[in-house]
């Protein structure tokens, strides 16, 4: 029997990223988990090794921080099992812009956008020789809508957005399959903390149906999986018209509407 890759599932300590180790495990694969709740991640996986013949390892971390961060990294480059990376920990941010401080925006940043781009580099030239693998990465709608007022929050989520389709565009053709996976209000922990007040929150959906339609674009090799969007036309509208302004951009003279005084 083939053996399986392992999935390196960052976040895993709770909600959308156990949810991952929960579906992962219960396809065969091995995995390494990460976050920095050390005893709850000591929890999922002697259950999933319990329920599932795998290898469960965890790997406490904080990333937000360098040298953790490097942890995670040397484990990517060295371990030569691990062919799918989930690159799913994160965090929102309470509060208006103005109000925010900026140790907390820049751990945000650093948490949803930083260590998101360093865990794919580290993990990719393996990828590409071997010709293989995937690297899932979980954004947001809300990096579509800055109308929502979670302009940081949402910017790390844009950022994330076309980080991952510049990454399929230029690793795809090597053979390593990149996924985007957009969701939108989702019942976890995030929101409580993030400091959300409970009572204002949108209906949510529920974290096993977001991460079961998400690994059926997995399986689809979608580029991008929105599982709450109902209308899929829209999305590859805004793709087109996106796709139809390059030849514009192409112009060496200022548009029309900016010659006339
Ligand atoms: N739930 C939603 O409505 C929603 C919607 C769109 C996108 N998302 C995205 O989905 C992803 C997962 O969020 P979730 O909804 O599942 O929230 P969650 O239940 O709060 O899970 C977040 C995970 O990230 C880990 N984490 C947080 N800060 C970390 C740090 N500094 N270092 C390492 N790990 C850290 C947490 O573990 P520890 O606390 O143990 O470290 C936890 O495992 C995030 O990227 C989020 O932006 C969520």
């Amino acid at each position: 029997m083939q053996i399986k890759p392992s999935v390196l599932i960052t976040g895993a300590s709770s909600g959308i990223g156990a949810t991952y180790a929960n579906r992962f495990a219960k396809r065969g694969h091995s995995l390494v988990l990460v976050a920095r709740n050390k005893s709850r991640l000591e929890t999922l996986a002697s259950s999933l090794r319990q329920e599932n013949d795998i290898n469960v390892d965890i790997l406490q971390a904080d990333l937000t921080q360098p040298e953790d961060i490097a942890k995670i990294e040397t484990r990517l480059q060295a371990d030569r099992k691990i062919e799918i990376l989930v690159n799913n920990a994160g965090a929102g941010l309470a509060g208006n812009f103005e109000q925010q401080s900026l140790d907390d925006i820049t751990q945000l940043i650093i948490l949803n956008s930083l260590t998101v781009v360093r865990l794919a580099r580290a993990i990719s030239p393996r990828l590409v020789e071997k010709g293989s693998g995937a690297i899932i990465n979980v954004g947001s709608v809300v990096g579509l809508v800055p109308e929502f007022g979670q302009t940081v929050y949402g910017a790390t989520k844009a950022f994330v957005l076309y980080l991952s389709q510049g990454l399929s565009f230029e690793l795809l053709p090597k053979g390593v399959y990149v996924q985007a996976v957009l969701p939108a209000a989702t019942r976890t922990e995030i929101w409580e903390r993030a400091g959300a007040d409970l009572n204002n929150l949108p209906p949510l959906m529920d974290v096993g149906e977001l991460v079961d339609a998400a690994l059926v674009g997995f399986d689809r090799k979608e580029a991008i999986s929105i599982p709450p969007l109902p209308d899929i036309s829209q999305w590859d509208s805004y793709q087109a018209a996106r796709l139809a302004m390059i030849p514009g951009f192409a112009n060496n003279h200022a548009a029309k509407r900016y010659l006339e005084g």
